[in-house]
């Protein structure tokens, strides 16, 4: 690729020196109202609204529209689109679009809740398919293709088929195996890929898109240098650009944010510059750094294999999650997730190597507690009601302790995504009861 440009970036320094008075939104004026020290490094004068010349998100045909064709060129796609309310928005899309196509839906269950309040506004109920269970570690396993066809040739009316990966935890699906399993049926392979914008740019190009995912959602502020809200939805599908951004529009705000859309905008300059190499150094680092925690004496989450992750596997060190996430923050590291017996920690290339030698500083850490080494089963409760109409049933908040026999009117998944262990729709037993408390869960919505 040539030189890229930067459109959106481009028309706001513009707009910032013409001094134009700005009789629009935003109320700020592009000024600072307070002047509050660190504050008054927000920068009001850039933010704008869809002033004449700045295009419009939903109907890009001028800065925005140019800006993203760049991003569908980067990335080798057909129709890449940019989103200010991360994955979340672009999830709600993608299902929307699907849902097009007619047929089912099966969709992997360890998926993030945003596919959940998807499924509950466009009234598409999924069969769930439950990946392989692993007791030990209290984690669903990485769904294979061989699940995948088994679960499409038991329902012949599947027509899209929804999976996450990689999972918070790093581990990557074999995304080209299920594609052509899902293809060879007449399906629709659609991707949670929030967490792997950048797998395009590792030295083997491993992004859903290119393995031969449809239609997939990437939270580019969460790996790439983007502000919070700032995600790609990337298609391959034969339809308009047009259709892509109606479903988008069905549940975007009219109100995007233009910093979140330029940090957009300049990511392109990064993604067509530097980012190949700051990706292979950090896979380097990240390698470099498991290698000396494992001598040190750390337990790390073996099947990670995204290098922009680290995943403490504490339990195996005799460690609660909480103790070792106090231990880092002791040695000054704030770790993106700690629950269930696990520390997920996220790098990227803008991380100094200093952060990497201070996490290796922790190590070796004294083993303190001896804790439980199973979390049990996560089975899928019976479905009573569909997502929506529990969603919207009249509902009421009780003791999880009182819950046994009611039906869920909201789904509990744990965060990072995780197998839920109650879905909205569903009756809650005796085990999802344990669970949830188990999990630290004592109150939840029933229906009435
Ligand atoms: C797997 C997964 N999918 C989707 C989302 C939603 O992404 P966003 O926060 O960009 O809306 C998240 C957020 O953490 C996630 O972990």
């Amino acid at each position: 690729m040539g030189p890229v440009k930067t459109p959106i970036c481009d028309f706001l320094e513009k707009y910032r020196k013409s001094a134009v008075s700005r009789l629009h939104m935003p109320g700020h004026k592009g000024r600072q109202a307070m002047k509050n020290g660190l504050w008054e490094q927000i920068p009001f004068e850039l933010d704008i609204t869809e002033i004449r010349g700045a295009d419009a998100l939903y109907e890009a045909e001028g800065i925005i529209g140019e800006s993203e064709q760049i991003t569908a060129e980067i990335y080798g796609v057909q129709n890449s689109c940019f989103s200010a309310g991360g994955s979340t928005l672009s999830i709600q899309a993608m299902i929307a679009l699907a849902m097009q196509y007619g047929g089912r839906l099966l969709a992997v269950r360890n998926a993030h809740i945003a596919l959940f309040h998807a499924c509950i506004l466009l009234d598409w109920q999924p069969v769930w398919l439950c990946p392989a269970y692993d007791e030990r570690q209290g984690l669903a396993k990485v769904v294979t293709a061989g699940e995948i066809a088994a679960a499409m040739d038991a329902d012949p009316l599947i027509r899209t088929v929804y999976l996450t990966s990689p999972d918070y935890y790093g581990r990557e699906a074999d995304i080209a195996a299920i594609a052509k399993e899902v293809h060879g049926r007449g399906g629709l392979l659609l991707v949670d890929n929030a967490h792997g914008a950048h797998l395009r740019f590792l030295p083997e190009d491993r992004h859903p898109m290119h393995l031969g995912a449809d239609l997939c959602c990437d939270s580019a502020h969460k790996c790439l240098p983007v502000l919070t809200g700032g995600g790609y939805l990337h298609s391959n599908l034969p339809v308009e650009k047009e259709r892509i951004k109606a479903a988008i529009a069905l549940f975007g705000s009219t109100s995007p944010s233009y910093l979140i859309l330029a940090s957009l905008d300049l990511c392109n300059q990064y993604l067509a510059g530097p980012a190949r190499e700051e990706f292979a150094r950090l896979s380097r680092w990240t390698a470099a750094a498991k290698e000396v925690l494992t001598r040190r004496g750390a337990a790390l989450l073996h099947e990670t294999t995204d290098p922009a992750k680290i995943v403490l596997d504490c339990l195996k060190m005799g460690y609660s999650h909480e103790k070792m996430a106090a231990r880092l923050r002791e040695n000054r590291i704030e770790p993106e997730f700690s629950g269930g017996g696990k520390i997920v920690l996220m790098v990227s290339p803008q991380n100094p190597e200093e952060d990497f030698l201070r996490l290796e500083n922790c190590f070796p850490a004294e083993a303190k507690t001896r804790l439980p080494d199973s979390f049990g089963c996560c089975p899928v409760p019976q479905t009573v009601l569909s997502l929506r109409e529990a969603a919207f049933s009249p509902w009421e908040t009780i003791p999880v302790s009182q819950s046994v026999g009611r039906i869920a009117a909201e789904s509990k998944v744990t965060c990072p995504p995780a197998i839920p262990i109650v879905a909205a729709g569903e009756e809650i037993g005796e085990i999802e009861k344990k669970l949830l408390q188990n999990s630290g869960i004592f109150s939840i919505k029933v229906v009435k």
